[in-house]
């Protein structure tokens, strides 16, 4: 690609449509900022400098920039007083360039970085001065037109609101990326002028001001319009969302991953998918997931920078900052927080909850368990309704538990504690104290049974009868069959 080429970001307006308390630029589709697409795009032209022109909330918007492209050039513009003044702001803070500049405007999360490549080969192959991205859309309202002269060459670039009836019937915009010969840049800022029905300084007048000059101008049509669209308010960016959910979904498909219903599965720009993946419906991939080989998602399951091994099945889960091992179990209906970490052929199972859990190779937690803050090893099985009562109203606290180890349903581990390899523990116990390896903890009290209440103390009732009915049926008391009870 060109020797010498500097891209210009417009990112500058305040984008008032998006009725939002956040820079319209910074509203995200796929999982990344519109501005974040577009710098991906640009730099995979791999330009000599990048300039990004910031204005409205300029800390947060050049900040975020600047996260995204450390190198990126920060240029000012106090007040918004058109495409063309921001570039004026663009070229001196960078000083006295040649070669080829493009500016592309941040709101087109679509567009891609071979787009921009041919376009900008294209110009420098032809020695234009200007040379103008446009594209044929069916409704054209609200953007700048190409106008042709009779040879069909592009005399200008007229604005919505300065065309006249003629003009407006134009079906080929602008899209408001365009590409210089930077000393004509240079020359024809300072001949803008702001006297049309915006007042403001019109970087799209550079092609009349080319045209007169006698210099080629020449614009490139894109075929594929939605790289060009911009969203101005919310129901554009939809728009925009669902058609790069589109592209990404079929783009997965293509390379080996089932789909099994492509209009509910949601797959963010920054995920990573092995062959032979399978997402079931209802299925959203986000943030920087990344998925191996043979592993099942869905149906309806988040997962946000989450990372699954091969062949791992997780159903009907919201997950989060969580690695699964390969071949493991979850769901459905788990909860998975950050700091989850389940080993191989592992089990996470129906309505539990983790955070900050290592739960080693071949673990089980299957049914109705709260995990926090634990280490559970290899092999060990968690009884149903186990909680692991980290917090005592101050601080968190961590349990470990062994491997092999087998407790029973309905445990409170209450933390700071341990349970050593191969230790157990009884149903219903609250551990309060360490369990060394092999030890079996009980911590319920002796059962009681009081023969005969229900036919004293529930007298008349259903109960009662049936208990009578029962006695006289075996002829043995009830609670005798009891060992070690304390009867009166
Ligand atoms: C612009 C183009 C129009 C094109 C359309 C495509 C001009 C004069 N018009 O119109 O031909 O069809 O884009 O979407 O260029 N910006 C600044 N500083 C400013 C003004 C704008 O940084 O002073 C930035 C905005 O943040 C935005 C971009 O430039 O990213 C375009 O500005 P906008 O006001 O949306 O221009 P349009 O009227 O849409
Ligand atoms: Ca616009």
């Amino acid at each position: 690609m060109g020797q010498n080429l500097t891209v210009i970001v417009l990112a500058a307006g305040g984008g008032t449509r998006m009725k939002s308390k956040t820079m319209k630029v910074l509203h995200r589709v796929g999982g990344r900022s519109m501005v974040e697409h577009v710098l991906s795009a640009v730099q995979a032209v791999q330009p000599q400098r990048i300039v990004a022109v910031v204005g409205h909330q300029r800390e947060e918007v050049g900040a975020h920039i600047q996260g995204v492209v450390p190198e990126c050039v920060l240029a000012v513009q106090e007040e918004q007083q058109g495409t063309g003044d921001a570039v004026r702001v663009a070229l001196e803070a960078v000083g006295l360039i040649d070669g080829t500049v493009i500016v592309a405007t941040a709101d087109t999360p679509l567009l891609r970085g071979d787009s921009l490549r041919a376009f900008a080969e294209e110009h420098e192959a032809a020695q234009r001065a200007v040379s103008v991205l446009s594209a044929i859309v069916d409704d054209a309202f609200g953007y700048g037109r190409v106008v042709r002269d009779e040879d069909g060459d592009v005399a200008a670039i007229v604005e919505e609101k300065d065309a006249t009836p003629e003009q407006r019937e134009i079906g080929e915009i602008s899209s408001g990326i365009l590409a210089f010969d930077a000393a004509f840049l240079a020359e024809a800022l300072p001949q803008l002028g702001n006297d049309n029905s915006k007042g403001e300084y019109y970087l799209t007048d550079t092609v009349g001001i080319a045209r007169e000059a006698g210099l080629t101008v020449g614009a490139h049509a894109i075929d594929d319009a939605w790289q060009t669209a911009g969203a101005n308010d919310r129901e554009e960016l939809a728009a925009l969302g669902k058609e790069l959910n589109r592209r990404i979904v079929s783009q997965w498909m293509k390379d080996g991953v089932s789909v099994m219903d492509p209009a509910t599965t949601w797959i963010d720009s920054d995920v990573v998918l092995a062959t032979d993946v399978m997402i079931l419906p209802g299925t959203q991939l986000l943030g920087a997931t990344v998925i191996a080989e043979d592993a099942v998602i869905g149906p309806d399951t988040t997962l946000k920078d989450c990372e699954i091994g091969a062949g791992a099945r997780v159903v009907r889960t919201h997950g989060e900052l969580a690695v699964i091992g390969d071949g493991a179990a979850v769901g459905p209906y788990a909860f998975l927080r950050p700091g989850t970490k389940l080993g191989a052929d592992g089990k996470i199972g129906t309505f539990v909850e983790t955070k900050n859990a290592e739960i080693g190779e071949g673990a089980k937690v299957p049914h109705l368990s709260y995990v926090g803050d634990a280490e559970i090893g290899e092999g060990t099985n968690i009884g149903a309704g186990t909680i692991f009562a980290n917090y005592d109203g101050v601080a968190k606290h961590r349990t470990k538990v062994g491997k092999h180890a087998k407790t029973a349903s309905n445990n409170t581990f209450v933390a700071p504690v341990e349970i050593g390899d191969g230790a157990g523990t009884g149903a219903g116990t609250v551990v309060r104290r360490d369990v060394p390896p092999g030890a079996l903890a009980v911590s319920a009290g002796p059962q009681r049974n009081l023969p005969g209440w229900a036919q004293t103390k529930r007298g008349g009732t259903a109960q009662a009868e049936a208990a009578a009915a029962a006695s006289q049926d075996d002829g043995v008391g009830i609670g005798e069959s009891e060992s070690g009870g304390a009867e009166s």
